[in-house]
């Protein structure tokens, strides 16, 4: 918390981890378990890959994941956390904005701590009117000209909190806004056309097949090869994805699932034979086999679609 002593760079850097693309409500809790689970990175560098995947299921961005045991072992190796955001970069996993937050809200650094969030507010600030990704050194310079020399992480986490509660992209709540005095965007009274939405990217469309294969109330399940989408994770049986739609066969359900740069149409087919390695997972544990979040959507539309039938 903001003003109290240093927090625990640990800590700090898994809850940023975390918090990259996923909500501080949906981490909250998971962040509570993980530390419970692994209390120090020393604890972290040492557990086994397949445990720190499956208590990351439903986060998303598996790579993360990845990147957080080989960056916990690093640490744990060279005895704690680096305290400047230079040798922070150096870690695995760890960019731009996160060595920032860390090196800021951890070791009392000066340092620019820009996420969307942010942006946002500066560009607000000061009329910038330009989609973000065309204005982002401005925006930085901007930012750099605000950034206090003491308590830069509580100025940090006071900008991001701004811009998640109060400077919203939709409606934001300008009377209960402590910079609207100064602020270009407030004063030109449509505050929320700063800054210009970016254009949409178009998700291309992929296509798989998922084995549905059971057998006295267990599911077969394999884990996914460690380099790629999902590198590493529990999942259903299947052919590689593909660009084109796979011949139609009768599928028991089909998924739609949207990934950051693709959306994927899974067919969930039923099949006899179990193939290569894998493992029985008992239907009524399904929650223990740690399945990312399309394979546990596509498993629970079976279930669902079967109780469906049954009713
Ligand atoms: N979002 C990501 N990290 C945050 C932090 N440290 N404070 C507030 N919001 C955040």
């Amino acid at each position: 918390m903001p003003g109290e002593t240093a927090p625990d760079p640990y800590r700090v850097w898994l809850s940023e981890v975390m918090l990259q693309q996923t909500t501080v409500a949906a981490v909250t809790p998971r962040f509570e378990r993980f530390i419970a689970r692994w209390p120090t990175v020393e604890a972290l560098a040492g557990a086994r890959d397949e445990h720190v995947l499956s208590e990351w299921a439903g986060l998303g961005y598996y790579a993360r994941a990845r990147n957080l045991i080989a960056c916990a072992r690093e640490v744990a190796a060279r005895g704690g956390f680096p305290d400047t955001e230079e040798q922070l970069r150096q870690l695995p996993g760890i960019g731009a904005y996160t060595a920032a937050a860390i090196a800021a809200i951890a070791f009392g650094r000066r340092a620019l701590v820009m996420d969307t969030n942010v942006e946002r507010v500066v560009a607000r600030l000061h009329a910038i009117e330009a989609p973000i990704a065309e204005s982002k050194p401005r925006l930085r310079e901007l930012l750099d000209m605000m950034t206090p020399v003491e308590r830069a992480g509580d100025f940090a986490q006071a900008m991001m909190d701004l811009g998640a509660t109060i400077c919203r992209p939709k409606s934001p709540d300008c009377p209960a806004c402590p910079l609207n005095a100064g602020c270009s965007a407030f004063a030109s009274g449509e505050p929320e056309r700063f800054p210009a939405p970016k254009r949409k990217a178009v998700r291309p469309a992929r296509y798989g097949v998922a084995h549905w294969i059971e057998r006295s109330g267990s599911i077969w399940l394999v884990r996914r090869p460690a380099k790629g989408m999902l590198g590493g994770m529990a999942a259903l049986p299947g052919p590689d994805w593909t660009d084109e739609p796979a011949p139609a066969e009768t599928a028991l359900v089909h998924v739609s699932h949207v990934f950051t740069h693709f959306h994927l149409e899974l067919a969930v087919v039923a099949s006899d034979s179990p193939t290569g390695e894998g493992w029985w997972q008992p239907l009524d544990r399904l929650v223990d086999a740690g399945l990312p979040t399309l394979y546990r959507r596509a498993a629970d539309s079976v279930l669902e679609a079967r109780s469906a039938l049954a009713a």
